[in-house]
């Protein structure tokens, strides 16, 4: 219990509400999202409102003692949607009053706001908000500016990276490293804290220190040579390229040692370019897409909806890019394989035969649709003519791995807590890997800052014959219901 301080009254023993007293919380270093939740759950439970709460980060135990834990401690909340993924996210921001200021938004989310995220003119919202973009930026920076570096004359080779990221991302960001890197054994050190992935386990451990990296090694040229030839000088745009890569990290990037070089030859190279045009072949190099797109670095969903909506398909004849549908913050992302005939036409996920039973099956399992993400791990339908009738063709694996990029970056800024594969593909595009779906339906581990879940793509189920189906179609309603309870208790 809290410690009366002078002039304040004492709170009521068994009371409701324990206005009279101030609490003290003290967080451990870095983002404590466990410690954040807990102590939310107790001061909430005890219904301390957030003006008694003192907030401290990595201090010595508080002023006023240290609250004794009661049974009620252990209560999830029911907290309204989006709130628990906003405070996932900005717990990681450095900010000293983000815990103070997610404790305000639990507060009055429990205590009739319960639509209150919703209003992005109240200022805590706006503030909140602001911060989460902030982090969203820091995690793209990381992911697209972080450079490892071989060290020498090490069995088996090693590679370090050094960065020093704005806020505490190194956690939410290190997985995305081990599926990218997955076969090598590197380490990021950070000023905050190190992470170290040993080809099976990823561990956290002390801070780091610049020198601790290796300077250069003998990959430089190949990414210089990389940069350059994939570097687009009709796009060049100096304030742009500083903003979106700011110098800091430049020391890292051992492409940037060309920058200079090929600014000064851009005009030349651009009306190159433009002879060249006619010549180039439609279906492009999925690597090198990846790379040209990646440096332009979108800083939210729209700005990589925008480049979604401009880019080529793969594959010719897609009458357009089908993007993500549902609210930036929703709890349960859904990941389908590619759009079909009418959400091609449509330009909707999940609209045509397998959209409307997923929507029913949606429905049976308690999953509202439209407070769900919906996406798609291709963004084109590609298709094969057959006289009048555009006949589905599956995404080869190069083909999924070209829009891997966006689908990351995509459910970073969507950042759900849980992203449910519906099948094969979705599995191959969330984690790299080949996995078939009968033997990894369930629970799954994407390595990803959200929970997963795999089961089956809902045209599987319409492809399957009558006397089947009913069967699966329960299975499948069942899989939901699981996605249903696991989503409400990752949101609590
Ligand atoms: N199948 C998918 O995977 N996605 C859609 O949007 C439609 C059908």
């Amino acid at each position: 219990m809290g410690v009366p301080p002078p002039g304040l009254p004492p709170c009521a023993e068994g009371a409701g509400s324990c206005s009279g007293t101030l609490e003290a919380v003290d967080l451990s270093l870095g983002a404590d999202l466990d410690g954040f939740r807990a102590a939310a759950r107790r001061l909430a439970g005890r219904r301390v409102p957030p003006e008694r709460v003192l907030w401290s980060i990595g201090e010595a135990p508080g002023l006023f003692g240290t609250p004794t834990p009661s049974p009620d401690d252990e209560a999830p909340l029911s907290l309204p949607r989006g709130v628990g993924a906003m405070v996932a996210r900005v717990v990681l921001h450095r900010d000293p009053e983000r815990y103070a200021l997610l404790y305000e938004l639990i507060w009055r989310s429990l205590h009739g706001e319960r639509r209150l995220l919703e209003v992005s003119s109240d200022p805590l919202v706006h503030r909140l908000e602001r911060m989460a973009k902030a982090i969203a930026r820091d995690l793209h920076k990381m992911h697209a500016f972080l450079r490892f570096r071989r060290v020498e004359a090490r069995e088996p080779e090693r590679f370090v990276a050094w960065f020093e990221p704005d806020h505490h991302i190194l956690g939410a960001a290190a997985p995305f490293f081990v599926e990218r890197f997955r076969s090598l054994h590197w380490t990021i050190l950070t000023p905050e804290a190190s992470a170290r992935w040993d080809g099976t386990r990823l561990t956290y451990g002390p801070p780091g220190r610049r020198e601790d990296a290796p300077a250069q090694d003998g990959f430089e040229a190949g990414w210089r040579d990389y940069y350059e030839s994939t570097f687009n000088p009709a796009r060049t745009n100096l304030s742009a390229m500083r903003a979106e890569m700011p110098k800091k990290y430049w020391r890292n990037m051992p492409e940037t040692a060309a920058i200079p070089g090929l600014v000064r030859q851009a005009a030349a190279r651009t009306g190159a370019m433009i002879e060249r045009e006619p010549q180039m072949p439609v279906k492009r190099n999925p690597a090198r897409a990846v790379a040209a797109m990646a440096d332009q670095a979108p800083d939210s969903l729209e700005a990589l909806n925008a480049i979604i909506r401009r880019s080529e398909p793969l594959v010719p004849g897609a009458t357009q890019a089908v993007l993500g549908e549902g609210p930036v913050g929703a709890t349960i992302a859904f990941v389908g394989e590619q759009p079909g005939d009418q959400e091609d036409r449509q330009g909707r996920p999940f609209v045509g035969p397998a959209g409307q039973l997923l929507s029913r099956a949606l429905e049976e399992a308690g999953i509202a649709r439209g407070e769900a993400y919906l996406t798609n791990a291709v963004k084109h339908f590609k298709f094969e003519e057959r006289g009048k009738r555009r006949i589905h063709q599956k995404p080869t694996a190069g083909e999924v791995s070209h829009y891997r990029w966006w689908l990351d970056r995509e459910l970073d800024f969507v950042a759900p807590r849980l992203v449910v594969a519906l099948g094969a593909t979705a599995v191959l595009a969330l984690t790299g890997k080949q996995i078939p779906i009968t033997r990894a339906r369930g629970p799954a581990q994407f390595e990803k800052p959200y929970a997963g879940f795999i089961t089956v793509h809902p045209s599987y189920l319409l492809r399957l014959p009558d006397e089947a189906k009913a069967e699966a179609y329960a299975a499948f309603v069942a899989d939901l219901r699981r996605v249903h309870d696991l989503g409400r208790s990752l949101a609590a």
